[in-house]
């Protein structure tokens, strides 16, 4: 139990961070693994820090101002967080969704007063959703007058929100004594973020950027991404700053089993992305013994993922994987991070 007296805040933009650190002794009994639960943001995810921060830098910077707009396109999370901020700021918010959004989080950023535009067709030249989407941004941009687009790919402020905020309340706590940092990344705001901070104290981390197989981040090769949230099908703006000690590429096999088995073990429901990260930290716990303390971060919660990572029958005929192939994927995991490599049972 929390023993510390309810902050009084003025707003829910006031309850973003401070997010616990929750150590896995459970899932990790050998070596201390403390998962930073952005999921208790009050948006749910770790996005709630750079939708504030990129928010206030453009009304800080007067580019603009109460009742002006901002127009996303964002079907997830980020949709959900600057939907939020924005009420609380008094802008409005348009964003735009195409039609293979999850029908929640569509609803929530709807509820949480913003104008959803939904993008039924592809790009005609190129055939691709995204295209689509960016194009529709633009096409509004010019509509509204006083609009702006914050674009969280190049935005310097998204990563800002993680070096003054993820990384810096993980050192905090930790005395600066962490041997390990892993994260998963998409516009990379986070992993840079982080990059930043651990460089400016001069802490002696690891910094690891957990993506997907088939992202083409950190001179990845472009693929089939099948599961929201992680990677990214461009190299973004802000990912040319940032230099991570070690990237580990991450399949769909083990960002479920990686999820499944942190809900199981330790309660804690998050999404895909988290599976990826908690599979590379038990990969990592294995290759290297010496090391005594990693932080990863719960990037975001599961609830919209219950009916895909969650779900057998959506796995098995989406990614053609059978639960028992989930099921060896979490033993590896459990097996991965004992020290000598022999089984516990
Ligand atoms: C689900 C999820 N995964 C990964 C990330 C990391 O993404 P980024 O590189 O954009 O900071 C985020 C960001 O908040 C996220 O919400």
């Amino acid at each position: 139990m929390f023993i510390s007296p309810s902050p009084i805040v003025d707003d829910l933009n006031a309850a973003v961070g401070s997010t616990p650190l929750v150590r896995l002794h459970r899932l990790f009994p050998t070596t201390e693994v403390l998962a930073k639960v952005e999921s208790m943001n009050p948006g749910w995810s770790a996005k709630d820090r750079p939708a504030v921060s990129m928010l206030d830098d453009a009304l800080h910077r007067g580019v603009l101002a109460p009742g002006g707009t901002v127009i996303e396109s964002s079907s997830g999370n980020l949709g959900i967080s600057l939907a939020r901020a924005c009420t609380l700021r008094d802008v409005n918010f348009v964003c735009v969704v195409d039609a293979r959004a999850n029908r929640s989080t569509v609803a929530a950023i709807r509820a949480l007063g913003a104008r959803i535009e939904v993008v039924d067709r592809p790009d005609p030249a190129t055939g691709d959703l995204l295209t689509a989407r960016l194009a529709r941004v633009r096409e509004l941009l010019d509509e509204i007058p006083g609009s702006i687009n914050l674009n969280q790919y190049g935005n310097p402020a998204n990563a800002r929100a993680h070096h003054r905020g993820t990384m810096r309340e993980i050192a905090e706590a930790t005395g600066g004594r962490l041997d390990v940092m892993l994260a998963a990344c998409s516009t990379t705001g986070t992993i840079g973020g982080c990059r930043s901070y651990i460089t400016e104290r001069g802490m002696q981390t690891e910094l690891v950027a957990v993506d997907a197989v088939g992202s083409v981040l950190f001179g990845g090769a472009q693929g089939a991404r099948l599961l929201p949230g992680m990677g990214a099908g461009f190299v973004t703006e802000l990912s040319r700053q940032v230099e991570p000690d070690r990237v580990i590429r991450v399949s769909e096999r083990q960002c479920i089993a990686g999820a499944r088995i942190l809900a199981q073990r330790e309660g804690i429901l998050a999404g895909a992305s988290t599976g990826g990260v908690v599979f590379a930290a038990a990969q990592v716990i294995r290759e290297r013994p010496e090391v005594r303390r990693l932080a990863i971060l719960v990037h975001d919660g599961g609830l919209p993922y219950l009916e895909t990572v969650y779900d057998d029958d959506w796995v098995r005929e989406n990614l053609d994987l059978a639960p028992e192939d989930i099921r060896a994927t979490m033993t590896e995991i459990e097996d991965l991070q004992t020290h000598d490599g022999t089984d516990r049972d």
